[in-house]
């Protein structure tokens, strides 16, 4: 059974969804992340370069906490750990996945976009969720309603979070992390923009301290 997902202590609340179309180029991401203060990164399985870009940032940058996205099926995350993915991280949820994930310690965010999905990652023993995607899912009107019913599940939102609503979105109790692509798009890392993603990253961390 996975771990309960929980960000290490100093990573403030903000997960850097990325596409890497060249592992050559994770290391560097990763350090400029860091330095923006930035500890934990979803490194997505939609490029081919993904599980090298995995191995890559996990043998040199060992300080972050880095995740696998976009698992879609039991193969996938058994590339995924074994590429040494630290966490999983899924849109949705089918049996056959869940079934796969229990298999593994690592914690597993699997996404949930209604009450009827989280229920069921419930039943599972999963009380922390992606909330997916996050804007057309309802984004904060949900989040809120989902609360009343379900108050012992917590949720990462992603999918159209950005700089000017994710203050808003973690301010929601039920909110224990956000994630998303606008800190370090495809277009900044292929143009190893390494400066402006730092400082994106430095804005997102002051962002998630501030009361
Ligand atoms: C994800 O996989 O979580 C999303 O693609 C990230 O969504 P965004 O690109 O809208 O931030």
């Amino acid at each position: 059974m996975p771990k309960m997902f929980k960000l290490p202590d100093d990573s403030p609340p903000i997960i850097p969804v990325v596409v890497i179309k060249d592992a050559a180029k994770a290391p560097k991401l990763a350090e400029a992340l860091l330095a923006g203060g930035i500890k934990t990164i979803e490194v997505t399985l939609r490029s081919k370069a993904a599980l090298d870009a995995i191995k890559a940032i996990t043998t040199s940058v060992p300080e972050i906490f880095l995740g696998a996205g976009t698992i879609l099926t039991g193969n996938q995350l058994e590339l995924a750990s074994n590429a040494g993915a630290a966490f999983f991280v899924s849109p949705g949820s089918t049996d056959q996945l869940i079934q796969a994930a229990m298999q593994y310690d690592q914690p597993f965010l699997f996404g949930a976009g209604t009450a009827s999905e989280a229920m069921k990652l419930r039943e599972h023993g999963f009380l922390r969720l992606k909330f997916f995607p996050a804007d057309g899912a309802g984004g904060i009107k949900t989040l809120k309603g989902l609360k009343g019913p379900l108050p012992d599940i917590t949720f990462c939102p992603t999918g159209g979070i950005n700089e000017k609503n994710a203050k808003n979105y973690l301010d929601l109790d039920n909110v224990f992390s956000i994630g998303g692509s606008w800190i370090a798009p495809t277009e900044l890392i292929e143009a190893e923009a390494w400066n402006e993603i730092t400082a994106r990253a430095q804005a997102a961390s002051i962002l998630a301290a501030s009361g």
